[in-house]
C-alpha cells in the first residue's frame, strides 16, 4: 500500500525495497509531483513500480541546471550527455547559430539558448511526439530526418552541430536496461549494425550546414570514435578529440570543419 502523501520515509523505504538506488530522491519527487493528493500519490507510485521512467510521472527532468518538460513516449535527457551539451555551448558564439540534431526533448537545444541568450537554435526530430514535447519546451523544431528538415538559409552558417543519435548496435539493444527496453523507443537507441549508422550520415550531412570552423558534437560509446575517423578525416574534419569525463569515461567527439576543403 502506497504511504500517506507526508510520510516521507515510508515511500522512500517502499521504494528502496523495489531496487530503486536512489529511492530517496525519487520519493521526493513523487511527493513534490501529488502536492499532498494521496489518490494521485498512489497512481503516480503504482506507475513507477512497474518500472516507467520517473521524468514520464513527474513530466520533468534536470539537465545542465534546467527544468526540461518529458511527456511520456519521449527520450529522458540523460546526465551523462550534460558534458556534450557544455562543450558544445562553449563552442557557440554569442549571436551565433546552433543545430541540435534528434533533439527529443529539446534538452540540448534549450542548454544553447539558455547559456547564449542572442543564439539562433534550431532541431529536428524525427518522432511526432518529440517535436510536440520540444516545442512545449520553446525550442524551434522541425520535423524530420535529421538535417533534411531544417531550413535551407541556415546552409553554410551554421557555428555548431551537436547531436545526441542512436548509437546503441542492434545486437545490442536487448542489454539495455530493463526499463529503457520496455518503455522507451528503439528508435531513439538503435544505430544500426555496429552503432555508427546515424552518426555516418550526420558527419556526411553537417558540412553542407556548417561554416568551416565550425564545430560538430556527436555523443558516441565504445570503439565507434574510431570507426569513424577515416570519414573524418575524408570529409574535411580537422582537430578530432574524444570528450572524456571525469572518471575516464567516454562521452563523445569533436570536432572542427576544415577551412580549405
Ligand atoms: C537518444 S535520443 C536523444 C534525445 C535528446 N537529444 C536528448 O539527449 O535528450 C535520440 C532521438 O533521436 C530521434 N531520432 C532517431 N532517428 C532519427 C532520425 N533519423 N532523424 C531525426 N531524429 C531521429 C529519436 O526520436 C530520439 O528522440
Amino acid at each position: 500500500m502506497t504511504p500517506a502523501p507526508n510520510d516521507s520515509e515510508g515511500l522512500t523505504a517502499l521504494l528502496a525495497r523495489a531496487g530503486f538506488v536512489a529511492a530517496d530522491e525519487e520519493a521526493e519527487e513523487l511527493l513534490a509531483r501529488a502536492a499532498g493528493d494521496a489518490e494521485l500519490l498512489d497512481g503516480l507510485v503504482r506507475r513507477r513500480l512497474t518500472g516507467e521512467p520517473l521524468a514520464w510521472i513527474t513530466g520533468s527532468v534536470s539537465f545542465c541546471g534546467l527544468e526540461v518538460r518529458v511527456d511520456p513516449g519521449v527520450y529522458v535527457p540523460r546526465w551523462q550527455s550534460e558534458l556534450l551539451a557544455h562543450r558544445a555551448v562553449e563552442r557557440l558564439p554569442a549571436g551565433g547559430t546552433a543545430i541540435d540534431l534528434c533533439t527529443g526533448a529539446g534538452a540540448v537545444a534549450l542548454t544553447f539558448s539558455t547559456y547564449r541568450p542572442g543564439a539562433r537554435v534550431v532541431a529536428s526530430d524525427v518522432d511526432e511526439r518529440a517535436v510536440a514535447c520540444a516545442r512545449a519546451n520553446g525550442v524551434e523544431v522541425y520535423r524530420g530526418d535529421l538535417l533534411a528538415p531544417l531550413p535551407r538559409t541556415l546552409e553554410g552558417r551554421v557555428d555548431v552541430v551537436a547531436g545526441v543519435v542512436p548509437y546503441v548496435p542492434t545486437p545490442e539493444l536487448p542489454l539495455l536496461q530493463r526499463d529503457t527496453f520496455t518503455f522507451e523507443s528503439t528508435l531513439a537507441y538503435d544505430g544500426g549494425r555496429d552503432g555508427t549508422d546515424v552518426l555516418r550520415r550526420v558527419l556526411a550531412d553537417s558540412p553542407r550546414f556548417l561554416r568551416p570552423g565550425g564545430a560538430l558534437l556527436l555523443e558516441l560509446g565504445g570503439e565507434e570514435a574510431d570507426a569513424l575517423r577515416d570519414d573524418l578525416a575524408r570529409l574535411g574534419y580537422v582537430d578530432v578529440t574524444v570528450l572524456v569525463d571525469e572518471d575516464g569515461d567516454l562521452r563523445g567527439i569533436e570536432a572542427t570543419l576544415g577551412r580549405a576543403r
